[in-house]
């Protein structure tokens, strides 16, 4: 508390100061303008919240650098419902996808596949949390992709590969921090969550997601639906403030969306008969009335799988359930840039 004064005072010098300093250099006034709106909300974000929490202003400035080396446009929150139009590149195996302009407002998106360095800006200093299913797994896996080199990733893959059990790595050339929890249950999401709440750090980003183990051991849609709105519950607590003195920021919420199943590929009976594209659809629309969603009220950002797995298709799956790399790898895509979009909007 003792400098939040007289950080505001240097801020406003700052802000006041450096862009007329900058018209020395003959700059326009809209850059002028510009400069000096960056530079304001970079210091409001940073004086407000960096006495709290290093980790999360660090993580939150980090965006706003313009050492960004490809620097990110600023986008409307609109822009994230235009985040899936992607198409993956026809090819024998489709090991690339691009984003796909459909509506002249996407292009204005300017959404941009993330480098290494960039996810590694982006990311730096937090802790991201994966609790989910196979697919979350899956996502995990394209995570390290992006952020490991290669030689590091073989070593990396056998360990994640062990099914069923949890991951842990510390990535420290980006300080990066990465937990997977295996959660195949909607239950161990709602007990992963509400450990975080009582813990001493909550991550900075959090991607949830299972249903797959429900269609197939439960099979009822609406108790589904009751085990989302325990999710649902859970996270909402987790970003109400806390009753300690010191609140915590809550963590940017994903949520994996089930994947699109090709029925006549899934490798048993029980699963041909219990995962039908009809229960496929009920569970969909638990999905969206159990408001775990931001769109319904919830806390969590979705990254449509099963869209995007619908467009990858037939050829980037052979159990009609789990699909090629490239499908998470957008989906990973979409989250980095819905986290660039609510960095900037949360200023
Ligand atoms: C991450 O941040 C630390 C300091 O906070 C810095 O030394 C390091 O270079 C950064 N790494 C990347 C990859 O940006
Ligand atoms: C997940 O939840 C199920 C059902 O509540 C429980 O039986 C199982 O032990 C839990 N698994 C893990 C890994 O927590
Ligand atoms: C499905 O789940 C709901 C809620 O848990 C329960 O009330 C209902 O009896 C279940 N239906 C079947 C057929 O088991």
């Amino acid at each position: 508390m003792f400098a939040a004064a007289q950080l505001g005072a240097l801020a406003a010098c700052i802000v006041l100061f450096v862009p007329m300093g900058m018209a020395g250099w003959h700059l326009s006034r809209n850059k002028m303008l510009f400069f000096s709106g960056a530079l304001f909300i970079t210091l409001a974000v940073g004086v407000h919240i960096a006495p709290y929490f290093p980790a999360a202003s660090q993580f939150l400035i980090s965006t706003l650098t313009p050492s960004f080396s490809s620097s990110p446009p600023f986008r409307p929150s609109s822009c994230l419902s235009f985040m899936h139009d992607v198409s993956f590149l026809p090819a024998d195996a489709p090991s690339s996808f691009d984003w796909l302009p459909i509506r002249s407002r996407s292009a204005d998106c300017g959404f941009q596949k993330l480098s290494r360095s960039d996810a590694g800006e982006l990311l730096n200093g937090s802790w991201i949390l994966v609790a989910g299913d196979s697919q979350a797994r899956l996502f995990v896996l394209s995570l390290l992709r992006l952020l490991l080199a290669r030689s590091a990733m073989e070593a990396v893959e056998g360990d994640l590969f062990r099914r069923h059990s949890d991951y842990q790595i510390m990535i420290s050339e980006h300080g990066v921090k990465l937990d997977f929890v295996w959660s195949p249950f909607e239950a161990n999401i709602t007990s992963v969550l509400q450990k975080l709440r009582g813990g001493p750090r909550l991550p900075e980003v959090l991607v949830a997601g299972s249903g797959l183990w429900h269609m197939l051991h439960v099979n009822n849609a609406s108790d589904y639906g009751e085990n989302l709105a325990s999710v649902r519950r859970s996270a909402a607590s987790m970003v109400s403030p806390f009753s300690s003195e010191l609140a915590m920021q809550p963590p940017h919420m994903f949520w994996l969306g089930l994947p699109t199943l090709l029925n006549s590929m899934l490798n048993t009976e029980e699963k041909k008969e219990k995962m039908s594209m009809t229960v496929w659809d009920a569970y969909e629309q638990e999905v969206d009335g159990s408001g775990v969603l931001r769109p319904s009220g919830g806390s969590f950002v979705l990254l449509d799988i099963g869209s995007l797995s619908r467009s990858c298709g037939l050829q980037c799956t052979t159990d009609g359930m789990h699909y090629e790399g490239v499908v998470y790898e957008a989906a990973l895509q979409v989250m980095l840039n819905a986290l660039l979009i609510e960095s900037q909007q949360r200023i």
